[in-house]
């Protein structure tokens, strides 16, 4: 079953078209990863499937119902997870408040049960719980984003590029994380990535955009051993 559907999809900012009509689908917990060189796009399709952009043409549905042009707010109730670049974390503030902050539309008692869910999954988190999160290695600025996303049990969690900035041995355990997510719990998954062999390894199939646009698709099977595509869009 596709649980999110994205055909067609234009958008921008004011004026400036970005996206030139980009679908793209996601199935029952699968794990799905983009890719394209700087500047395709990816971050704008994300935006705008959160709905932080609108989409003016193309169309959107999430299990069946046409969720075009909701707010990002209500797709949050809907079951829509989104780690920004960099994270999201408010460095400020100590790790548990950005975990509470996550867990804002809920009663006390369950926020507390999700943060132990949480702590579990990241293990480093609750050893951090008290430290501001501006302290944080890059690393666990990223789980500490991926826990906070998690606050609200999104069915739907869309990161991008979670291994932006980080060490290979760091983004390997970024990725461990991820699939544990996935296979844990049980979450569909949206990866953006420029860096893709790690993210690649982790997902069911794989979309190059390129200026707006699809450029391809396939498994990721596939497209990892696809020469053309490896050395044009993954660094040979
Ligand atoms: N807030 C913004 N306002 C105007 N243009 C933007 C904004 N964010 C990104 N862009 C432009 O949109 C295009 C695609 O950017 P982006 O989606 O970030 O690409 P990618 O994530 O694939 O690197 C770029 O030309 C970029 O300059
Ligand atoms: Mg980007």
């Amino acid at each position: 079953m596709k649980i999110l559907e994205a055909t067609d999809i234009f958008a921008g900012y004011g004026k400036s078209e970005i996206l030139h009509g980009v679908s793209i689908y996601l199935g029952q917990k699968e794990v799905v990863t983009i890719i394209g060189p700087n500047g395709a796009g990816k971050s704008t399709l994300l935006k705008a499937l959160m709905g932080y952009i609108p989409i003016s043409r193309g169309k959107l549905t999430w299990k069946g119902e046409d969720v075009t042009h909701l707010k990002p707010h209500v797709k949050v109730r809907k079951g829509f997870g989104y780690v920004p670049q960099l994270g999201n974390v408010f460095p400020s503030l100590s790790v548990l408040e950005n975990l509470e902050m996550g867990g804002f539309i809920q009663s006390k008692q369950v926020v507390r049960e999700k943060i132990e869910k949480a702590f579990q999954l990241f293990p480093i988190l609750k050893e951090k719980r008290g430290e501001k999160a501006g302290t944080l290695s890059g690393g666990q600025r990223q789980m500490l984003g991926m826990a906070r996303a998690l606050m609200t049990e999104p069915e739907l969690l869309m990161l991008d590029e979670p291994s932006a900035g980080l060490s290979p041995k760091v983004s390997e355990e970024v990725f461990r994380t991820i699939a544990d997510i996935h296979n844990r719990l049980g979450r569909s998954i949206i990866i953006i990535e420029q860096d893709a062999y790690q993210s690649l390894n982790i997902s069911d199939r794989g979309y190059v955009l390129v200026m707006g646009q699809n450029e391809f698709d396939d498994k990721a099977e596939n497209i990892l051993s696809n020469q053309k595509i490896k050395e044009a869009y993954l660094g040979g």
